[in-house]
């Protein structure tokens, strides 16, 4: 089956190229399941219940989040009612929502989708690798589900590789988010799992990370806060990968970036091309 998992949509200019790309795309590719991160999407920081309902109706099957999920405090309540919306699997017992899901995809195939978050470099939290192990349990590639998508959301990018392969073989794509920045690492591991250190955002990249570089910039020179932050608005790229899964194992056939629009070069999945 095919995949279609895009990075952190960051604010305004993230939305647009979601909402201008997307469903063409899933439509051109025959995309089966659509997986995206939305924990930047309102203003970039966190997301609403509306921003949410867009990423959906523009095509996303299930929206992955990470450390700005709250952000926006109405997520907090909404997050109860929309079984879509992930927030990671590792906070603390009795938080709100969920942190894994399973959905059926346009194909009828049962997807499974888990959301962690990294502990190096972020806040502490449940041990990730104890609770992605035991959401895997039930929901085997192959026999339970069709296919599993794990977001690892984390800064470093060694603590990204590290769950590539500790679940190599078990899902079928370990995407790492958070920083923003697309890695050229992508590669099917050698148990079967499609991997990739960052998806890289939707967003605007004449930024800091999706943020409009002149405070960031101040900041980082004269080392006091001025204004607050806001995303740029500049074009946006679409950014992410395509994932082509065997529908006997789940595992992954192979792996290839997406970019398409604003200022990165552009990338479509070489398989898919002839279909375009
Ligand atoms: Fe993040």
């Amino acid at each position: 089956m095919r995949l279609l998992v895009l990075g952190d949509v960051v604010g305004r200019a993230g939305r647009t190229a979601v909402a201008t790309h997307l469903p063409r795309l899933v439509e051109r590719w025959s995309v089966d399941f659509v997986a995206i991160n939305g924990e930047n999407a309102a203003g970039g920081f966190g997301i609403t219940e509306e921003i949410a309902q867009g990423l959906l109706d523009a095509g996303a099957d299930v929206i992955t989040t990470g450390n700005h999920v709250w952000d926006q405090r109405e997520a907090l309540v909404f997050i109860a009612r929309q079984p879509r919306l992930l927030r990671p699997i590792n906070f603390p017992p009795g938080t709100p929502g969920r942190g894994a899901t399973m959905v059926t995809a346009r194909n009828g195939a049962r997807v499974f989708v888990a959301n962690v978050m990294g502990r190096v470099f972020m806040e502490a939290l449940d041990d990730p690798v104890r609770l992605v192990e035991a959401a895997l349990e039930q929901h085997a590639i192959g026999s339970e589900v069709d296919a599993a998508i794990l977001d690892v959301h984390a800064e470093a990018t060694s603590e990204k590789q590290v769950f590539g392969h500790l679940f190599d073989g078990r899902v079928s794509l370990v995407c790492g988010t958070h920083t923003h920045c697309p890695t050229a690492d992508h590669r099917v591991l050698p148990g079967g799992t499609a991997f990739i250190t960052d998806l890289g955002m939707c967003g605007a990249y004449d930024s800091v990370i999706g943020m409009e570089k002149e405070e960031p910039m101040r900041r980082m020179v004269e080392r006091v806060p001025g204004q607050r932050m806001g995303p740029a608005t500049g074009p946006a790229t679409l950014c992410g990968v395509a994932v082509e899964t065997d529908d006997a194992t789940g595992l992954a056939r192979w792996i290839a970036p997406l970019r398409v629009g604003g200022d990165l070069e552009g990338a479509v999945p070489p398989g898919w091309q002839e279909r375009s």
